[in-house]
Formats: C-alpha cells, structure tokens, sequence
C-alpha cells in the first residue's frame, strides 16, 4: 500500500513567489488497484506522482508518504522506494537511452548490480509483458510512439516494482499508440496484478480504471469508481474537465427522457442498452 498522509507541496519560484502544490493530500492506494488521475493543467497531479517514488521527500511539518511500511522522509529507505515504485513519463525519446532495445530495457537491473543471468530473464519477461518480445536486437529510434513508450514500461518493469505510475504517458502518441499502451497497462493490471497509477488528460482512457482521482488546486476533490465520479456533472463542469463521449451522449439521452444508467461508459455498454434485445434487463426503448 502506498499511503499519502497530509501532505503539502509549495513551490518557490525564481521571482520568490511561494505556489501550492499540494494541500493536505490524504489518499490509499491499494495494491492490484488500476487508478486513474485526472484535474487541469496544475492542479497538482506531476507534483503528487514525484512522491509515490520518493523523487519528492516530504518537508518536516508537511505530512508524509509510505510506501509498504517505508516512510520516504528515511534517506536510507529511499532507494527502496525507488524500486518499488516505477516511474514512465510522457515523452519516451527522453527516458530511451540505449542504442539496443534490449541494453535499454536491462539498464535498471544492470545498475542494482543484478547477475547477468538474472538480468536477461527479466529482460525478456518485462518485453514480453509489454507485446515487444522479438525486438530485442533492433533500435529504439526506429520504433513507433507507441512502442517506444512499452519500451518504456518494460524498463521500469525490469526493475520489478510493485507500482507502476505513468505521467502522461499517451500524451504524445496518436491514437493507435494510446491504445496500444492503454491495452499494455490493462493487461498489467490484470494478468500481472500490477499495481497502475496512471495520470491522464485523456478521459476516454479513464473509463478503463478501477479508480478515478479528480485533482484541483493541489487537493483531491473526487475520488471513486469512474461510473460514480462521471456522475458529479456539476463538479466536473466547475473544473472544466471533459468527460468521455459516451457520458456526454448518455445525459443528453437522459435529458430526452431515456433511461440511461450510470455505468453506461463505452460505446458498447451504450450499445448493449439500447437494444433491448441484447439487454433484456433494461426493456428501455429510444421512440
Ligand atoms: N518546478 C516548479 N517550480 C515552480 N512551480 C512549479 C514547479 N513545478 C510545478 N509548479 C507549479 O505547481 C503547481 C502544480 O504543478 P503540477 O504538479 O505540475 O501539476 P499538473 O501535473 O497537474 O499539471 C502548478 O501551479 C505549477 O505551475
Ligand atoms: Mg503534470
């Protein structure tokens, strides 16, 4: 479990202006868990992720992080954390730094000081989890986006970690290669039983977690499952964040009178309500 206690974040800018980060951050993360992370530019999400992995350390008097048992605040726990926690960020060409996918990929464990033996295990499970098994001899520049990023992934899977937590991490690839990455962590989660904690602006990929987290102004607003959080309408249109299509198509239905329930988040939930012949359930007709 990674547990946020009261935690609080301010920035001192060059021109000495002092700006809140984090105000009282208090939140669980379970393991196995698929969280989401949403909120507008600023609102605190890059600031939080730097301290589920320790890159941030808790001020005295400004609350605390503990990652399975390990307080951060510990100089000598935190390259524990370090492993514990893996870290993938938004552009892929400045985390690849190896010529050879799989020399890119053992570079962690290489640095723990891991048998070489044990090295090229882990190399070729993390590529196998991430579908780019068979890449190892090829060059990671000539990799689409979206490749690049599982490359990414299975760097930091190689280090075996217990948490994965990706910032932005579709926010340069088209949409082809978001789905391949959303399709990876999915598929983490869910086979590997990898913990995810995945920060996006991208709300469509939100319908896919088990937990959504609204950030504002540093704090957390909302937090359930995105059937739940969709729900508070008003919250989400004071915060100007955009919902997924399918909940926007879904409450003008309701508008119009129909039945829409709340957990209607894809296109083929939507699709399974509305024909009542493949959703007995419901009985709703549209005319
Ligand atoms: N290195 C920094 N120096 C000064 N202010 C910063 C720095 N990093 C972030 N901030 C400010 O802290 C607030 C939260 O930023 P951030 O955690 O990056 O939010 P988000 O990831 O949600 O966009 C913003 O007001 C941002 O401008
Ligand atoms: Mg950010």
């Amino acid at each position: 479990m990674i547990e946020v206690i009261n935690l609080s974040h301010q920035y001192q800018t060059a021109s000495g202006e002092t700006i809140k980060a984090l105000d009282r951050v208090n939140l669980k993360i379970n393991e196995g868990e698929f969280i989401g992370i949403a909120g507008r530019n600023g609102s605190g999400k890059s600031t939080l992720a730097k301290y589920f992995n320790a890159l941030l350390i808790p001020r005295p008097g400004e609350g605390q992080v503990v990652v399975d048992g390990r307080d951060s605040r510990k100089s000598e726990l935190v390259w524990e954390i370090r492993q514990r926690v893996g870290m993938v960020f938004a552009n892929p060409d400045n985390q690849i730094v190896a010529p050879v996918i799989e020399e890119e990929v053992a570079f962690g464990p290489e640095n723990l000081g891991i048998p070489p033996a044990e090295i090229r295990h882990r190399v070729n499970q993390a590529l196998n989890q991430v579908g780019m098994a068979g890449y190892e001899k090829r060059a990671p520049h000539h990799l689409s986006g979206g490749q690049k990023q599982r490359i990414a992934i299975s760097g930091a899977l190689a280090m075996q970690p217990r948490y994965l937590v990706l910032d932005e991490p579709t926010s340069m690839l088209d949409p082809a290669g978001r789905q391949e990455v959303m399709r990876t962590l999915k598929q983490l989660n869910q086979e590997a039983g990898m913990t995810i904690i995945l920060i996006t602006h991208h709300m469509e990929e939100l319908v896919e977690v088990d937990r959504l987290i609204v950030m504002s102004q540093g704090q957390i607003v909302l937090d359930g499952p995105p059937a739940k959080v969709f729900q508070e309408t008003q919250v989400l249109r004071e915060l100007s964040l955009d919902v997924p299509q399918v909940v926007k198509l879904s409450s003008m239905l309701r508008q119009l009178g129909v039945n829409v329930p709340w957990d209607v988040l894809t296109v083929d939930d939507l699709v399974d309500f509305l024909q009542p012949d493949r959703n007995p359930k419901t009985g709703n007709r549209i005319s």
